[in-house]
């Protein structure tokens, strides 16, 4: 299979915030934010792919800054990693005030996506990933460090949930603002 480099799958996604998509204090929804960015992360990967894919994971979801009705939000996607059917696409947002020009970062996620053969449905070979610059390469790297630190993390949390005795850790519960109600 030959390499595609990054550049041939990068997609960007603008869109103008609208006053539907603002909550009831009149900031940007989050899940519309999610949405459009699945949607690029789509795109992004779909092209690299060659086929079509599905959402596998989330990282990284923080919404620090609040999004503004009347700004353009501009989410850049690139595949930073590909595995042999899945691919972790990094997206960075930035609002920008129409008015001013001024650009704030809002956030940067990562999707891990996974190609899916459009007739077994199975996961499917992606091309390899061609890096082009040192900053290609670091983010390679990085989402590797980032996987084997996610994998770590499961297995802890797995064994959190087993090894959790509820009667017995009550005493965790003394500082925080939670009142027991019912017979343990
Ligand atoms: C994701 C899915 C394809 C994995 O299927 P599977 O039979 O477990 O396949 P595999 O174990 O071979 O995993 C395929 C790839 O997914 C990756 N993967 C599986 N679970 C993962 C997870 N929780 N996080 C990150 N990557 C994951 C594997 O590492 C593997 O990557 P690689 O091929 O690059 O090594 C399958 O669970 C699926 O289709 N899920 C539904 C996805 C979907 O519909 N999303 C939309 C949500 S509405």
């Amino acid at each position: 299979m030959e390499p595609k480099p990054v550049s041939f799958s990068q997609t960007t996604i603008t869109e103008l915030m609208i006053p539907s998509y603002a909550n009831f204090g009149g900031k940007i929804h989050g899940g519309i934010l999610l949405s459009l960015m699945d949607k690029v992360a789509y795109a992004c990967a779909a092209k690299h792919a060659g086929t079509y894919v599905v959402t596998v994971a989330v990282e990284n979801v923080e919404f620090l800054q609040p999004v503004e009705v009347g700004q353009l939000v501009s989410l850049l996607a690139s595949v930073n990693y590909v595995g042999k059917s899945s691919l972790i696409v990094g997206i960075r947002v930035v609002a920008e005030s129409i008015k001013t020009g001024e650009q704030v970062h809002t956030n940067t996620s990562y999707f891990t996506m996974v190609a899916k053969d459009e007739v077994t449905n199975q996961p499917t070979t992606v091309p390899p990933l061609l890096l082009e610059t040192r900053d290609e390469v670091r983010r390679f790297l990085e989402a590797m460090k980032r996987k084997e630190l996610r994998k770590i993390h499961r297995t802890e949390l797995d064994n959190a949930k087993t090894s959790l005795e509820v009667a017995e850790s009550l005493n965790l519960l003394m500082n925080e603002r939670a009142v027991v109600a019912c017979e343990l």
